[in-house]
């Protein structure tokens, strides 16, 4: 993306080191070591890519914003990155045992988030859980918004219902969490998998316990 190009150097010195995290974190402590993740609009890799890798997963990044990927490939050498559009993900189909994306969906029109979610779901295994960033507003404006960063200018697109945007795309989503200032996130998982047994839900994690296995609907917060 052309505008992080040009914000890719302030970016690493703004960009807070723990958002994201936990969250990034409880959903890697549902899954196996040595799990393949991706991670969807990974940045710099720091720190949510950076925190997987430590976690013991084989991670993956994407990411379409050549200056930021030239960050990541300083800060994280050995993780395997690739510069690509999540539109037209480079990977074959069930490659992925999870996927994450910080700050990224948002910034496409809901057309191109409808194409991003294809893709992410076309990826995943049965069962995955993917977890993302977004704004819900039920009758979004089409058009969306703008704001600044470092005197860039970025666009930003509400989604009416991620629910059934992301069942439209095989995906159920089991749970959205509010950190106010921060993020909304919400957990989707790929069908099909046993919606009273979520696969590699342990709940005796203090991380992963935070990860909701009931899905007769969206809480307000993920189970504390
Ligand atoms: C706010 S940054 C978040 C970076 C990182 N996830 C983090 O937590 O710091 C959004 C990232 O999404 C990437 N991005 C935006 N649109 C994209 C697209 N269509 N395909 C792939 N990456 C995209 C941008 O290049 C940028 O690196």
């Amino acid at each position: 993306m052309l505008e992080y190009d040009l914000i890719a150097n302030w970016y690493s010195t703004d960009r807070g080191a723990t958002a994201g995290v936990s969250e990034a974190l409880a959903v890697a402590a549902t899954l196996p070591a040595q799990s393949r993740m991706l991670d969807v609009g990974c940045g710099n890799g720091v720190p949510i890519t950076e925190a997987l890798v430590n976690a013991g997963h084989r991670v993956v990044g994407l990411d379409s914003s050549a200056g930021m990927l030239a960050h990541f490939r300083a800060n994280l050498p050995a993780t395997p990155v690739v510069r690509a559009d999540v539109r037209d993900c480079p990977f074959a189909s069930g490659s992925f045992d999870a996927a994450i994306s910080w700050g990224m969906l948002f910034h496409l029109p809901r057309s191109d988030q409808d194409r991003a979610l294809a893709n992410v779901s076309r990826v995943l295994k049965p069962g995955a859980p993917f977890l993302f960033t977004a704004t819900e507003i039920e009758g979004a404006d089409e058009g969306g918004i703008t704001g600044t960063m470092n005197g860039v200018t970025f666009h930003y697109y509400a989604v009416a219902s991620y629910r059934t945007l992301l069942a439209a795309h095989g995906m159920a989503l089991v749970d959205v969490h509010d950190e106010p200032g921060v993020s909304t996130y919400y957990l989707a998982r790929k069908w099909p998998f046993d919606a009273a047994n979520p696969p590699g839900t342990k709940l005796s994690s203090s991380h992963s316990a935070r990860i909701v296995v009931a899905l007769d609907g969206p809480t307000d917060h993920f189970r504390q």
